[in-house]
């Protein structure tokens, strides 16, 4: 059964993500299209550079941090091809086997081995933002890093990227500037209690 529509008064149509029967992977219906929210595969590494060369040089900056022009293969297989234990990333594609799958949004979270917290970056594709993907995609990461037992999950934003920063709000993340780092901002969100050390790593 597909699920209702929410609709949000200032972005159109909001998407009621349905779980897929598979583990973190669910279907979304956006604009009539069905997509595929499920976890990134190596496979995708060719998809990840082909959705990279759609995003405008904001969002490059505001994903990467700094000017960044083209996304090599090497590259794009790194970022396809995670360790389960440190790191988790789900990819919003059109159905499909990986590889053969457009992608029009990515997530991830990697464990920082200095803090051990959870270290996350996120992007949504202008055709396919403010629908509430991000605020659903950032849920998915909290509660993998919940499961994992990470103390704290956190991620950099420029200071003007207001989509970002609602999103972090929303979701009670605090905000701090970094020393050194003008217009970056550290958005963090404390998952434990401060003190308490990740005891137990679930998969
Ligand atoms: C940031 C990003 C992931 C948001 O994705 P999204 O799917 O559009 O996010 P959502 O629809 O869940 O939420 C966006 C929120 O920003 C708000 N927003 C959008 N534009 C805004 C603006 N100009 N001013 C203030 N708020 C704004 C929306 O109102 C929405 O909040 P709401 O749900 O309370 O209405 C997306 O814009 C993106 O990929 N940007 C480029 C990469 C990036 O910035 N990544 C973050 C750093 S890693």
């Amino acid at each position: 059964m597909s699920a209702p529509l929410i609709a949000s008064a200032r972005h159109g149509p909001r998407i009621a993500p349905r779980h897929a029967g598979r583990p973190w992977t669910w279907v979304l219906d956006i604009d009539g299209e069905s997509w595929l929210l499920r976890p990134i595969d190596p496979a995708d590494a060719e998809a990840l550079r082909e959705g990279f060369r759609q995003l405008s040089p904001e969002e490059i900056r505001q994903r990467f941090l700094h000017p960044l022009t083209e996304l090599t293969h090497e590259h794009a297989l790194q970022l396809a091809s995670i360790d389960p234990r440190r790191e988790f990333a789900l990819v919003l594609a059109h159905p499909g086997p990986p590889g053969a799958s457009r992608i029009g949004a990515v997530a991830r979270v990697a464990i920082d081995p200095r803090s051990g917290e959870g270290e996350f970056a996120v992007i949504v594709g202008r055709p396919l933002s403010g629908r509430g993907i991000g605020t659903f995609l950032v849920r998915r990461l909290i509660e993998w890093c919940r499961r994992k037992r990470l103390p704290a999950i956190f991620g950099l934003s420029l200071d003007d990227n207001a989509p970002m920063l609602a999103i972090a709000s929303r979701l009670g993340f605090s905000r701090s500037s970094l020393i050194g780092e003008p217009g970056i901002v550290l958005l963090r969100l404390q998952l434990q209690p401060a003190g308490v050390h990740p005891s137990r790593r679930e998969g």
